[in-house]
C-alpha cells in the first residue's frame, strides 16, 4: 500500500513529464518560448494540477486522464504569474529573476499570451472530447474571473477605503476560483456528476481564500529565500490586503495617522517604511488575526468535503494535499 504522500509524489512526477512533453526549450522563436521553459522549469508547488489529479482520483482509478487538464491549469497559472509580476513590479519569483526583469516587459506580455494559448491547447487534449464543453465552460468562467480579480487588486491599490467584504471578493476572483476550477475540472474528468463537481469547486474556493491570506501573511512575515518572492512587496505597492485593512480598522490616534500617511507616499518612498508598517501591525495583533482567518477558511474547506461521496483514496489524498498548505512557508 502506497501512502498518500507517495501517491502525490507519483502524480507530481507524471505531471512534470507531461509538462516537459511540450518542449518549450526547443521551439522557435526562442525569444518567445525560452521564458516559458524558464518559468515552468523553476517548479513551484504545482498545487493546481495536483488538485486536478486528486479530484479525478476521487471518482476513478484512472486519474492520469486528468493530466492534460492538469497541465492546462498549471500553464494558465504560470501565465498569470508573468503578467502579475509585471503589474506588481516584482523582481523575484521562485527565487529567480522575474521574466519582465530578465527579458523586458514585452516578453512578459507576449510569452504570457503564448502560455495562455498553450493552456487551452493542453485542455483540448483531454481524451474524452464529450467533456470539452463542460470543461471549457468552467475554465473560461474561471479565466475571466481571474482577470476581474486582478483588475480589482490594481484598482484597490489606489483606493483609500476598501472593505473586508470587497477584499474577500477580490481574492476569491484573483486566486480562489482557480483552485476551485482545478478541483471541478478534475472531478468532471473523473466522472463526477456536475453537482458533486461543483461542491468540490466550493471547497477549492474556500481553500483558495485561506491560501491567498497566507500569501499576504508571507509577503510581510515570510523568509525571502524560502518564499522565493520579495518580502514587503504588498506594503510597497499599498496592496489592500486583509492585514492592512485590519490595521486600518484597529489603529487609533497618531498610529492610525502614521499608517495613513505611509499610504499617501509613492511606492519608492514606501520602500523604506516596511519595518515601520510591520511595527504598526504588531500594535494591533494583525498577524494573529490573519492567521486565524487562514485557519477558519481551511476548516471550512475541510467541512465542505465531509458530506461528499468520494473514493477513500481520493479523500485521503485531498486531505493530505490540503494539510500541506496549512502552515506553508513557500
Ligand atoms: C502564487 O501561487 C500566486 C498566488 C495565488 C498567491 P503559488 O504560491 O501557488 O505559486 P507557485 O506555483 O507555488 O510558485
Ligand atoms: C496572486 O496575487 C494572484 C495572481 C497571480 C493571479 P499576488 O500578486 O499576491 O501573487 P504573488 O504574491 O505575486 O505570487
Ligand atoms: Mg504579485
Ligand atoms: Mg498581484
Ligand atoms: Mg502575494
Amino acid at each position: 500500500m502506497s501512502s498518500p504522500k507517495d501517491i502525490l509524489a507519483g502524480m507530481h512526477r507524471a505531471l512534470e513529464e507531461k509538462l516537459s512533453d511540450r518542449s518549450w526549450e526547443h521551439r522557435s522563436p526562442h525569444g518567445l518560448f525560452t521564458p516559458i521553459h524558464y518559468t515552468i522549469s523553476l517548479g513551484g508547488k504545482r498545487l493546481r494540477p495536483l488538485l486536478c489529479c486528486v479530484a479525478a482520483r476521487c471518482f476513478t482509478e484512472q486519474w492520469q486522464r486528468a493530466l492534460p487538464a492538469a497541465v492546462a491549469l498549471e500553464v494558465f497559472h504560470n501565465f498569470t504569474l508573468l503578467h502579475d509580476d509585471l503589474m506588481d513590479r516584482s523582481p523575484l519569483r521562485r527565487g529567480q529573476e522575474t521574466v519582465y526583469r530578465r527579458w523586458g516587459d514585452n516578453t512578459a506580455i507576449l510569452s504570457g499570451d503564448a502560455m495562455s494559448i498553450e493552456a487551452y491547447t493542453a485542455l483540448a487534449e483531454v481524451e474524452d472530447k464529450g467533456l470539452l464543453p463542460a470543461l471549457l465552460a468552467s475554465f473560461n468562467k474561471m479565466a475571466m474571473e481571474v482577470c476581474i480579480g486582478q483588475q480589482l487588486d490594481m484598482e484597490y491599490e489606489l483606493r483609500q477605503e476598501v472593505t473586508v467584504a470587497e477584499y474577500m471578493e477580490m481574492i476569491r476572483l484573483k486566486t480562489s476560483v482557480l483552485l476551485g476550477a482545478s478541483l471541478e475540472i478534475g472531478a468532471l474528468i473523473g466522472g463526477a456528476d456536475s453537482q458533486t463537481a461543483h461542491s468540490l469547486y466550493e471547497a477549492g474556493v474556500e481553500l483558495g481564500l485561506a491560501f491567498q491570506i497566507q500569501d499576504d501573511l508571507l509577503d510581510v512575515y515570510g523568509d525571502e529565500a524560502t518564499f522565493g518572492k520579495p518580502i514587503g512587496g504588498d506594503i510597497i505597492n499599498a496592496k489592500k490586503t486583509l492585514l492592512l485593512l485590519y490595521a486600518l480598522e484597529q489603529l487609533r490616534g497618531s498610529e492610525l495617522e502614521e499608517l495613513r500617511a505611509i499610504l499617501e507616499l509613492s511606492p519608492e518612498e514606501r520602500r523604506g517604511q516596511v519595518a515601520h508598517v510591520r511595527s504598526l501591525y504588531e500594535r494591533v495583533g494583525v498577524r494573529a488575526y490573519a492567521t486565524q482567518a487562514v485557519e477558519a477558511h481551511t476548516a471550512r474547506a475541510y467541512s465542505l468535503l465531509e458530506p461528499l461521496a468520494l473514493s477513500q483514496e481520493g479523500r485521503d489524498l485531498l486531505l493530505t494535499l490540503f494539510a500541506t498548505l496549512a502552515g506553508r512557508k513557500s
